[in-house]
């Protein structure tokens, strides 16, 4: 496994294998890797010739009063799992090289930021898709690796893709849980041991409106009353957002009518978490 911290000599290296016609998935991530991470570089391991992960924690995605000096790192234990993967080359840029002096691109899709994850988190996603062209970019991949515990995230990326012809494929990966449910997320770690027991109200709510469409509620309303009344069982979580939307447009919908995502966001103490699920 080869270790590049350099922009440049991470792009070079990565033409040289579509110069020779190689298959190359990328799996982009934030590093502190979990069994979450792991299943989209085993995607993309069965359908590449070359893998490559970056990891880097990216300041353009976090706003001023956000978790990034504190977000969690460890790029030796990182390693070992990305070689455990069979990972061939990994991308981890210093975090002031990456975006050189004089910076000053950045990369917006409008409608589909606009709810959900955009409402509380305004500057969020323009950080996201700036960085994630560049990493584009440089990896040059035939398919992208994107989890689709970050739904709104792999919505809003798909979408640039498409508005700006970027030549490849972006692969959706279905979301990895603890054996209890929750999310695998980097920032579980936050969680002290209450926190953690109550984390479980959100995947909880997403499974009471599964169960309320499946009997055959319909109603916007309803459902999403089921939903908040789960999350009410816990009055240390502050709720962020609970959602039901159509997972193509991420437009809310009444009567829901499938394919209908629900997606929602909450507070447990500090630590802000996210989950969604499909509904219908
Ligand atoms: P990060 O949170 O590190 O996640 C990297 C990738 O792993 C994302 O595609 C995310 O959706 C996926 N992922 C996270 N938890 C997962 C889980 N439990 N199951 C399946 N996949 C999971 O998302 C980011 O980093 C950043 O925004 C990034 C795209 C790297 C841009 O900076």
């Amino acid at each position: 496994m080869r270790l590049i911290r350099d922009a440049a000599e991470f792009q070079a290296a990565m033409l040289g294998y579509r110069a020779r016609n190689l298959r190359v998935g990328f799996v982009p991530t934030m590093g502190y890797l979990h069994a979450g991470h792991q299943s989209l570089m085993a995607a993309a391991r069965a359908e590449s010739d070359v893998v490559a992960v970056s990891i880097f924690v990216n300041p353009k995605q976090f706003g001023p009063s956000e978790d990034l000096a504190r977000y969690p790192r460890d790029l030796d234990g990182d390693l070992k799992k990305c070689a455990g993967a069979k990972v061939d080359v990994v991308f981890a840029p210093e975090a002031d090289g990456f975006y050189a002096p004089g910076f000053q691109t950045q990369v917006e899709v409008l409608e589909a930021t606009q709810g959900l994850c955009g409402a509380s988190r305004p500057t969020h996603f323009r950080g996201v898709t700036t960085v994630v062209l560049k990493l584009l970019m440089l990896a040059q991949p035939t398919a992208a690796f994107f989890g689709e515990k970050d739904f709104q995230q792999l919505t809003v990326i798909q979408t640039m893709v498409r508005d700006l012809s970027v030549p490849m494929a972006i692969v959706g990966v279905p979301t990895m849980r603890e054996p209890d449910g929750l999310a695998m997320s980097s920032r579980n770690v936050f969680l002290a041991p209450d926190e953690r027991k109550v984390a479980l109200v959100l995947k909880r709510s997403l499974d009471a409106m599964i169960a309320a469409a499946a009997k055959g509620e319909r109603s916007r309303e309803t459902l999403l009353q089921e939903g908040r009344a789960v999350i009410a069982e816990a009055p240390s979580v502050r709720l962020d957002y609970l959602e039901l939307v159509d997972a193509r447009t991420l437009k809310a919908t009444d009567p829901i009518a499938a394919p209908t995502r629900g997606i929602g966001a909450i507070f447990v103490g500090k630590t802000r978490l996210i989950d969604n699920c499909a509904i219908l």
